[in-house]
């Protein structure tokens, strides 16, 4: 597991619109219960930067009055939970039973193999990394992919269709 202390220093500054999404989901709470609201906050911090760092988990601790560590925890044990940066396309292969079974491992390696870049590691560009995950709940359509922050799937996936998915992607992020 990647630790707290291994992720990337980088300042990290909350805006005011990003203060008052916090300031909403907080609302939600019982007074004195504002912890509650860290899982929703995590997921605004990621979707404002792409990630979460350490500092920015330590903004959110000071937010919430409580203890870096309590985000820590939470944040590393959930992996929805970014701790580096990652391509502006980040595809998440299933790599559960059967997608297995329908050749989810040769499509994770056709996928190394056509990026160039290991589990986890970003193109040069910045456009694209990868990983598996669990059952993303698309069994009948194996082998899948998503892509956040829209959770885009796609499904049936061979070599073909992978490289159609880069050469559409990479043309989407030139326009
Ligand atoms: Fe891949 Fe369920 S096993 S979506």
């Amino acid at each position: 597991m990647l630790r707290v202390e291994d992720t990337i220093q980088t300042p990290v500054e909350f805006s005011a619109a990003l203060i008052a999404k916090f300031d909403d989901v907080v609302s939600r709470y019982p007074e004195g219960k504002q912890k509650a609201g860290l899982l929703p906050i995590l997921h605004l911090v990621q979707a404002e930067f792409g990630w979460v760092s350490a500092p920015a988990m330590d903004k959110v601790a000071a937010y919430l009055n409580i203890q870096p560590v309590e985000v820590y925890e939470v944040a590393t044990f959930y992996t929805m939970y970014l701790m580096k940066p990652q391509g502006k396309y980040f595809l998440e292969v299933c790599r559960t039973g059967p997608c297995c079974l329908n050749g989810a491992e040769d499509i994770m390696k056709y996928i190394e193999q056509k990026l160039g870049v290991k589990e986890g590691d970003v193109t040069p560009d910045g456009l694209f990394s990868w990983r598996g995950v669990e059952c993303l709940a698309a069994c009948g359509f194996a082998p899948v992919l998503q892509i956040g922050p829209e959770y885009t799937f796609y499904e049936n996936l061979t070599p073909a269709s992978v490289d159609k998915l880069v050469a559409d992607l990479t043309a989407q992020a030139k326009n």
